[in-house]
């Protein structure tokens, strides 16, 4: 590698761009030599330097590259603290749940990203500092649009190299989601438990049903034989007062008296007529029952049959109101030709939910009025029901026809009837409606189609 004397000295020359060999003797030249060689290594060193700076550069850059790309595909929230509490560093979750960005959050103190309900947990971060790390605790970050949005935030002590405490790092796991799937979750699983509930009532009705319409098939036979004896028993009856009286004519009038006070004939004979009619009255009265009792009991699907609508809609409010405790007053808007065909036994059914549901309503107002109405509009008849109780509330509007919604105290009612008239109102093609009234209120409608069942 060394280089010659000739070499260097032009190179010198070159450098120093002088005549060398003419102004330079020995010493000099060498001390020159000296110079340049020193210049020489220490331009090396330079380029060497640089190169390596430029690769340590590079490697920073890269890593910076790195840890921004793992904070940025965090969906966790991060936050890194001072020992002030101050934020030093935050990632981009962060910044988008706050809608702020980092230049606008560093230097704040940390607490003021939580709402106030999370204050008192948020500065036993502070105090906790050099201590136990806290896990998984809950606090309500403010987000863009001013909502508290919950995190499950752990915190934990940050040191530097000498292992000095510098401050904390939070990181919280928004739980917003997995509690709405947790909701999700609890609502669906009590909507299949109402369901189950409405299936094993429904079973439990439908079972009674059949009981109920076979006693009254049963009862049916022995009512007969009782309102047939009856008759016969009146004729009877009858007949052995006149024999008596034909007898009676033909003895001694004292003899007679005797007998008759004897065997009490006087009060068996004003007696008779009132038991038997008496009697008579109750077997119709059973009878009467027995029928309600099969059309009620809905287990033979009643056939569709023509009937006027004003006298199911009279039957039913009478039946309501009579067993009522505080009777109201009624307004009816009843035509006289509204005749639909379809079955009756449902539609009173209905009815005698819809006028108990507003009675009960209205219990505690005066006036209590209910007013009554039906028409038809097409292909359609209608009847609606009207209180002027406190009307129907808002947010109840959508849950009326739920199976076992009620606003009832508990085992005052079961919240299926509305649920069950809705049900046989669309078995008979037609549909029943709630709405509240302007004037105070809510008004109960119910629409059959006039000429028997639309399919389905
Ligand atoms: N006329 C009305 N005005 C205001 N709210 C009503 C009216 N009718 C019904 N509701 C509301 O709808 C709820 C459900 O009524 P639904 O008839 O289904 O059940 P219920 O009357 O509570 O109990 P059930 O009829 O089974 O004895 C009632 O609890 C009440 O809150
Ligand atoms: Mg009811």
């Amino acid at each position: 590698m060394a280089e010659t004397k000739t070499q260097i000295k032009s190179s010198l020359i070159d450098k120093v761009g002088m005549d060398a060999p003419l102004a330079l003797d020995e010493t000099t030249e060498s001390a020159w030599i000296d110079v340049i060689q020193k210049m020489d290594k220490v331009y090396a060193d330079l380029v060497h330097y640089q190169v390596e700076l430029e690769q340590k550069n590079a490697e920073l850059e890269e890593a910076q590259q790195f840890i921004r790309s793992v904070l940025e595909s965090m969906t966790e929230v991060l936050i890194v603290c001072d020992i002030q509490g101050r934020i030093l560093q935050v990632n981009q979750a962060l910044e988008d749940l706050t809608g702020k960005p980092e230049s606008e959050l560093l230097g704040r103190p940390f607490n003021e990203l939580f709402g106030l309900d999370s204050q008192p947990l948020v500065e036993q971060f502070a105090e906790k500092l050099g201590n136990d790390a806290i896990v998984d605790c809950e606090v309500n970050l403010v987000t863009l649009e001013g909502e508290a949005m919950p995190l499950a935030m752990n915190c934990s002590s940050r040191y530097d190299v000498k292992g000095r405490l510098m401050g904390m790092v939070l990181m919280g796991r928004p739980v917003g989601e997995l509690r709405r799937a947790y909701e999700d979750l609890n609502k669906t699983h009590s909507e299949l438990k109402q369901t189950q509930e409405q299936l094993v009532h429904s079973e439990k009705m439908a079972s009674l049903g059949r009981l109920v319409a076979g006693v009254a098939h049963e009862l049916n036979n022995p009512i007969s034989v009782v309102f047939g004896n009856m008759h016969a028993l009146k004729r009877y009856g009858e007949r052995i007062n006149q024999y008596i009286a034909d007898v009676g004519a033909h003895i001694d009038p004292t003899l007679q008296q005797g007998l008759r006070e004897k065997y009490r004939i006087d009060r068996i004979e004003s007696d008779m007529g009132p038991l038997i009619e008496g009697t008579m009255e109750g077997a119709e009265r059973i009878s009467k029952i027995v029928l309600d009792l099969r059309r009620y009991s809905g287990v033979q699907k009643e056939k569709p049959e023509p009937f006027e609508l004003k006298q199911v809609v009279l039957t039913a409010t009478e039946w309501v109101i009579k067993a009522a405790r505080e009777k109201p007053e009624v307004d009816y808007d009843l035509p006289h030709n509204c005749e639909i065909t379809g079955r009756q036994g449902q539609v009173h059914q209905i009815l005698i939910n819809l006028i108990q549901n507003a009675l009960d309503v209205m219990e505690g107002h005066q006036p209590m009025r209910l007013s009554i109405a039906c028409g038809r509009d097409g292909n359609d008849a209608w009847i609606r029901v009207q209180d002027n109780g406190p009307g129907i509330a808002e947010g109840d509007m959508n849950k009326l026809f739920d199976p076992f919604f009620t606003t009832k105290d508990v085992g005052k009612g079961t919240g299926l009837g509305l649920y069950i008239s809705y049900g046989l109102a669309r078995d008979m093609g037609g549909n029943l409606s709630a709405e509240n009234v302007p004037v105070g209120g809510a008004a109960f409608t119910l629409r059959l189609p006039l000429n028997g069942e639309h399919d389905g």
